[in-house]
Parts: structure tokens; sequence; C-alpha cells
């Protein structure tokens, strides 16, 4: 649905006579988003610029008096010195679920609205519903709005992942006047849209999912959040390219944007949060789907690293930051001799161009024929690792499997890898280091320290290194 954001020119042939009356009973107008021509009825191409599918919908108010507005709205709003302003206005619900709750940087905040997106099929009513109701017991009233499953089907999922919360109310509806109603009559502590996507406002003649739907309903969702310091949670969908569908204004109007990633084939679920105005962004918590639902994995190194093969050839552990929590996960490499052709380059949880960066120094730095061999890099656990701190830990298992020599099954690694060998200093160490050390490590090779050397953490055996081939001295000369 993501991709039909706009309507195509054949939607305005569809539309009858009678709905382009309608349209203009309600004072809509399409404005074209490239040059702002203004016209009352939809052009696939703007008359003006011919630009295609560039008339977006808005709803034309009469123009308020100033005494109009002030009764609507009911109050007038004056500015407030920063001083006068109370403390505590962020005094966060603190969500009964330690991974959603890392990610939203410490608990919901009353009054936030936080968009959810993810691949269909990803998990994501399983894991709303499930904090829906873990919230409905502790907190209060929670209201779960669905446009997309009828009551029985949602109720069905909550029976086989053993929920019951008796304040935990459903409402399946996409009319956004409908939904306020409720809303107020409920009081909610949050309220959840699954999805916004299905959500429509009755003042806007698109259909739901076209762009000034979204738009316009997640800011009314988001005053509403502002005016009544209730939460709300929207569900949102992710287009082919993997962002979340409509306009990335969305993203602009919300205060939190988290994503739900997992390979399908896989059971673990990675909830990162890329946008957070009430704390850090990067945050990772980590879950596993099981037929019962989402359970949470509190400590994912340990997770990770459960089904490693020690002494295997091809095979680094990296030490990584994920926001602030450090992971070490397993990299594997394997090298095999090109049959014909150009070399292949085929990554899996890494970068494609740290994948050709590290072949290419390993090769012209370290002189290893990597130009006659295909390379597979594979991070386990579906992580996708973006932090050039890890370039080490590739480069290792690259030469581990091209060397078929296994790496020290007790040494971790971290270090990021310049152009002409050299290996750069990573932030964080000590963090690094004290998860390594938790998970058992003797042994962590590192950039070469300056004077930092008390971050280190006692039991923790450092072996540094300035450039490539001293590390790879280090790695296979050490066992
Ligand atoms: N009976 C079951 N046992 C185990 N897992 C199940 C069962 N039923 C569904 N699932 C899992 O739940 C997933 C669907 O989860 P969910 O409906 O929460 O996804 P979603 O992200 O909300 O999808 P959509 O985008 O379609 O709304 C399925 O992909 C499947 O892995
Ligand atoms: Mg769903």
């Amino acid at each position: 649905m993501g991709e039909s954001m706009l309507s195509s020119p054949d939607d305005l042939k569809s539309l009858s006579v009678q709905t382009q009356k309608a349209m203009a009973k309600k004072r809509s107008a399409f404005i074209c988003s490239n040059c702002g021509r203004r016209s009352s009825g939809y052009f696939g191409r703007c008359p003006q610029c011919g630009e295609f599918e560039s008339m977006v919908e808005h709803v034309e108010e009469a123009p308020k008096s100033r005494a109009h507005s002030q009764a609507s709205s009911g109050v007038q709003r004056k500015p407030l010195r920063l001083e006068a302003v109370g403390p505590g206005e962020e005094d966060r619900l603190p969500v009964p679920m330690g991974e959603f709750n890392r990610v939203l940087g410490g608990g919901l905040v009353p009054g936030s609205l936080v968009l959810l997106g993810g691949e269909p099929g990803v998990g994501k009513s399983t894991l709303v519903i499930e904090l829906a109701a873990l919230l409905a017991e502790s907190a209060g009233n929670v209201l779960y709005v669905s446009g997309e499953e009828s009551a029985s089907q949602i109720k069905m999922r909550a029976e086989r992942m053993g929920l019951s919360a008796r304040d935990l109310f459903l409402l399946t509806e996409t009319d956004l006047g409908n939904i306020f109603d409720q809303i107020s009559a409920l009081d909610p502590v949050l309220v959840v849209i699954d999805s916004i996507q299905t959500t429509h406002t009755a003042e806007l003649n698109s259909s739901p999912g076209l762009v000034a739907q979204v738009r316009e309903c997640a800011l009314r969702l988001q005053s509403l959040a502002k005016d009544s310091g209730v939460s709300v949670l929207m569900i949102g969908h992710v287009t082919k390219d993997g962002n979340i569908a409509g306009p990335r204004a969305l993203e602009h109007i919300v205060d939190t944007v988290l994503y739900l990633e997992g390979d399908p084939f896989q059971q673990y679920r990675l909830l990162r949060s890329v946008k957070n105005r009430f704390g850090a962004t990067s945050e990772l918590g980590v879950f596993e789907m099981r037929g019962r639902g989402m359970a949470q994995v509190e400590n994912p190194s340990q997770v990770f690293l459960e089904e490693r093969v020690v002494q295997a050839s091809g095979s680094a552990i990296a030490i990584t930051m994920e926001g602030t929590r450090p992971l070490l996960v397993e990299m594997q490499a394997l090298t095999s001799p090109t049959s014909f052709g150009n070399p292949r380059r085929t990554p899996n949880g890494v970068d494609i161009n740290r994948l050709l960066l590290i072949s290419a120094v390993l090769s012209k730095v370290i002189g290893l024929k990597l130009w006659e061999q295909d390379i597979f890099v594979n991070v386990i656990g579906g992580i996708r690792i973006s932090e050039p701190a890890s370039d080490l830990a590739m480069a290792v298992a690259i030469a581990s499997s091209y060397y078929d020599r296994p790496a020290p099954a007790d040494l971790a690694i971290v270090g990021e890898v310049g152009l002409s060998g050299e290996i750069r200093r990573v932030g964080q160490l000590s963090m690094r280091l004290n998860e390594a050390r938790k998970i058992g490590f003797k042994r962590v090779l590192v950039p070469r320290l300056g004077g930092n050397a008390d971050e280190i953490p006692p039991g923790i055996q450092l072996l540094q290194a300035r450039n490539l081939s001293g590390a790879l001295r280090e790695v296979f000369s050490t066992d």
C-alpha cells in the first residue's frame, strides 16, 4: 500500500460528478507539492509545472476570526518563561517490558507520539498487543484501535500469547473522528493505532493510506497527545526500500520513530530507535519470536554466540555498540576460489562498501590474493552492523578463512581499519571490554592505546596493534 501514496491519473477519471461536488462543498483543494499551483480538482500531472502525481489534497478552512479561534480551542496559549515551566513534565511511564523501555529511553513519555515501523509480518502487532496488555495491567486503560484485524482475530492472538488484561479495550475502527470520541470516553494512558495507513479523517476526500490522509491523521493525533497527555503509539507500514510508508514528514511529526526488524527466517527481532526526542537514538532492544509472542532477550551477546563453533576458521568475534549497548557478535567469512568472471563479494549484515574496502586493504597491504577469491561475510543472529569499529573483526575473519587457520576462541576484536591498513581507535572502549569480560572472553585485540590505559577492566588481556599486519600477527601467532 505504501507504494501507492499518490493517486494515479486514472483515479481522477473514476471520480464521479457527485464526488467532485462533495469535494467542492468541503472546500478541499489540491496543491502541487512542486510548484504550489492550487486547484479545486485533482490532476495526475500539474498543469503548471508538468510534474506527475504532485497534487496533494488539503482541507481549506474559512479564515477564522480571532474571537472564533479563541472560542474553538477553549484556551488561549500564552508564552511562558522557561523557568516558569514546572518540572516533571516528562515523568515517564515505565513500560513493564525492559527491552522496550530501553529503546524508548527509559519509559513512555505521557503525551508523546511514537511511530513503530516494520515489514509485513515481522511482528509489530504481536509486540504492541503485549505491551498494551502489560501497560493495561500496571498503569490504567489502554485502547487498541485496529483498522486491519477484527476484534476476534486480535483476541485469538492475545489468547495464544496468554494475555489477559481487564483494562485493555479493543476498537475496530478506521475513522479518526470516531476514534477520538472513544478516546475521550475512555481516557486511556495509551492509545495504539494499528495502523496509521488504515486510519482516515472524513474531512479529506482522499483514500486512507494516501499522503494527505496519513499526514493529517498523524498531525491530529500529535495535537491530541500534546493537549490531553495520552501517549499514542502508531504502527506504520514500510515501503519496499524499507522506509516508513507515507510522507517523510511523518517522521518529523512524531516524537519517536522505532523500527522492528528481523530476518523472517530467524527468530530474533531487533527493535531500534532511529529518532527519539526523549532519549538516545540507535538504541537496540532484542526479542525472540516464539509461539507465545515476543520473548525479551536480556543478554543478546550470550545468545548470539551460543551456536558458535570454536576452532573453526573464518570466524571472529566483534564488539560493536548499538546505541548505548555493547554487543558481541560472531562474524563469519568464507573465501573460495572464483570459478569464472569477476570475484563475488556477498555481505549479509555488513555494508558492501566496508567489505570491498577491507578486501582491497587485505589484498594491497597484506598481499592476500583476494582478486581470485569469492568472499562471503555473514553476521550471525540477523544483526546488521554499520559501525566501522567491527572492520578489524571482518578482516580477521576473511584472513582466517583464506589461511584456513582459526582465530583463538577466547579472543574478541575491536578496531576500525583505515585505507593504508592502519588500525584506528574507537569510542567507548571500556564498555566494550566490560561486555567481553562479562561473556567470558580473556583477550581483546584493540587499536594501539595512547595514554588511556585506565579504561581497561581487570582480567582482560589486551593485544594492541597499530596496523593490519601487526593485528594479524597477534591473532595467528598467539595460539
Ligand atoms: N500460531 C502462531 N505461532 C507462532 N507464530 C505465529 C503464529 N501466528 C503468527 N505467528 C507469527 O506472527 C507473525 C505475524 O505477526 P504480526 O501479525 O504481529 O505481524 P505484523 O508486523 O503486525 O504484520 P502486518 O504488517 O501484516 O500487520 C507471523 O509472521 C508469524 O511469524
Ligand atoms: Mg499487524
